[in-house]
């Protein structure tokens, strides 16, 4: 067997995994779903999930990739006995990386967009008050669109091409580094203005009255797609960088810490977002566009606006570019394992594939905004997103459960040897009962009453 590129270090391999985890789901969405759905009441069932749920499946998914020394396909491959189609389940799961880079590069781009416009935009009435025409205007405009998403796309590549350690690795924790430094500054400045601390209270208390209002089906729903967005498991993005490390540490240790970074910057992000819109007195439920129409009002108030402005798009372009870079490498990493690719072929191939496959979700916000498959006022960013973390995430870790826990597939004991190789924190061997019946039904259970209430309203 060829030899296999590795990590040149074990916190190259933390912060790597963490970027991918961190994204947009961390900086844009859960801001803005938690404001949603009542602050910490919303809060409290997500760290639940990620506890019960995202832990167990994410460490799954680091043992199938560090057993089986492979990309999505040839993990299973390995692992699976004589004759098992347990690889197939790879192939969607690699569909699943190029739907989510559909919509992903292009919101990358806006918040590439953003850092542009707070640095050089003259019309500063148009960024800070017109806001909402701002945003509506880049939207109906697909040229300009194109362009950020293309940019986004080609420096994820970029990256990639320079190889596990040279690029991805290296460009990563470089971009993590800063992402905390940035992060932080964000944080004191909010904290600090007079008022924050009514809006960390309502962050932080839970309101179970608001979120009983839409129904606790849906606020669940809300939060096991979050937990599973946020971690990026269910689709392989998180194995491939088990196959890349070596056997010195336990996996369920990895997954925690893994776990801790990206938790930490969700709160984080919201300690910036939520208390900054109780100061200047912003509605929190403007959903998606919150940080484009919402928040560049909040700079506008405060001296050096436009250099809080940059700072904070920056903050939030490279928590999506640690993402794309991540995403980037799994479907690089597939051509190159399962067809013998070479990198650089991989990588071109699939550079001009992934802007022409990214041209709908920019057409959904314009040319075809007429198309609105989730019902009146959606788009096919809202549809693309549903595929993936309402569908192929929790379906795809059903199959990392059921493969490391049942005699027909890989097994509980191969799972357990696996996650507990090396040093750290162990995988307890008590809960194979809870994984194998009970986390699939809350899983199954919680996807459909999710789909039902999707196609009622
Ligand atoms: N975890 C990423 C985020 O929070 O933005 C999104 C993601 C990446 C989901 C990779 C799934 C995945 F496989």
């Amino acid at each position: 067997m060829e030899k296999r590129e590795k990590f040149s270090s074990r916190i190259g391999f933390i912060f790597i995994t963490a970027g991918c985890a961190i994204g947009l789901g961390n900086v844009w969405r859960f801001p803005f779903i938690v404001g949603k759905y009542g602050g910490g009441a919303f809060v409290l069932l997500y760290l639940l999930f990620l506890v019960i749920l995202g832990i167990p499946v994410m460490t799954m998914e680091l043992a199938v990739g560090r057993a089986g020394r492979g990309s999505s396909v040839e993990s299973f491959r390995r692992l699976e006995a004589k004759g098992q189609k347990w690889h197939w389940f790879g192939y969607p799961f690699i569909w699943g990386n190029y739907i989510l880079m559909m919509f992903y590069t292009t919101v990358t781009g806006w918040m590439m967009a953003y850092v542009f416009k707070m640095l050089f935009s003259a019309d500063s009435k148009a960024l800070f008050e017109d806001t909402a025409n701002t945003f509506t205007h880049m939207l109906s405009s697909p040229g300009a669109m194109f362009f950020w998403m293309v940019l986004a796309t080609f420096i994820g590549f970029l990256v990639v091409r320079l190889g596990l350690k040279n690029g991805v690795e290296k460009i990563t924790k470089r971009m993590m580094a800063g992402l905390f430094v940035i992060m932080l500054i964000l944080a004191v400045r909010i904290l600090t203005l007079p008022g924050a601390l009514e809006g960390v209270y309502f962050y932080l208390k839970p309101d179970f009255s608001k979120m009983m209002a839409y129904g606790w089906q849906e606020v669940v729903f809300a939060a096991l797609g979050q937990a599973f967005f946020t971690l990026s498991i269910g689709m392989s993005a998180i194995a491939i960088f088990g196959s890349y490390i070596d056997k010195s540490h336990r996996l369920g240790g990895e997954a925690l810490s893994i776990t801790l970074l990206d938790t930490l910057v969700a709160l984080l992000a919201g300690l910036i977002v939520v208390p900054a819109a109780f100061v200047f007195k912003v509605p929190l439920d403007a959903g998606p566009s919150l940080v484009f129409i919402t928040l560049p009002k909040i700079f506008a108030k405060m001296p050096l606006g436009f250099l809080w402005g940059a700072l904070f798009f920056l903050f939030m372009s490279f928590a999506a570019l640690s993402t794309v870079i991540a995403v980037f490498e799994n479907i690089v990493a597939f051509w190159m394992d399962t067809y013998h690719w070479k990198r650089d072929k991989a990588v071109y191939v699939n550079m001009l594939l992934l802007i022409v496959l990214s041209v709908p979700c920019i057409l959904g916000f314009n040319r075809w905004s007429a198309f609105q498959p989730l019902g009146e006022g959606t788009n096919i960013l809202d549809l693309e997103d549903l595929l993936i973390s309402n569908t192929v995430l929790p379906l795809g870790s059903l199959v990392y459960i059921f493969f490391a826990t049942a005699k027909k597939g890989w097994g509980w004991k191969g799972f357990l040897k696996e996650a507990n190789t090396g040093e750290g924190i162990k995988f307890p061997e008590g809960i194979r009962v809870y994984l194998r019946y009970v986390m699939p039904v809350i899983i199954l259970y919680i996807f459909l009453q999710g789909y039902i209430g999707v196609f009622k309203k």
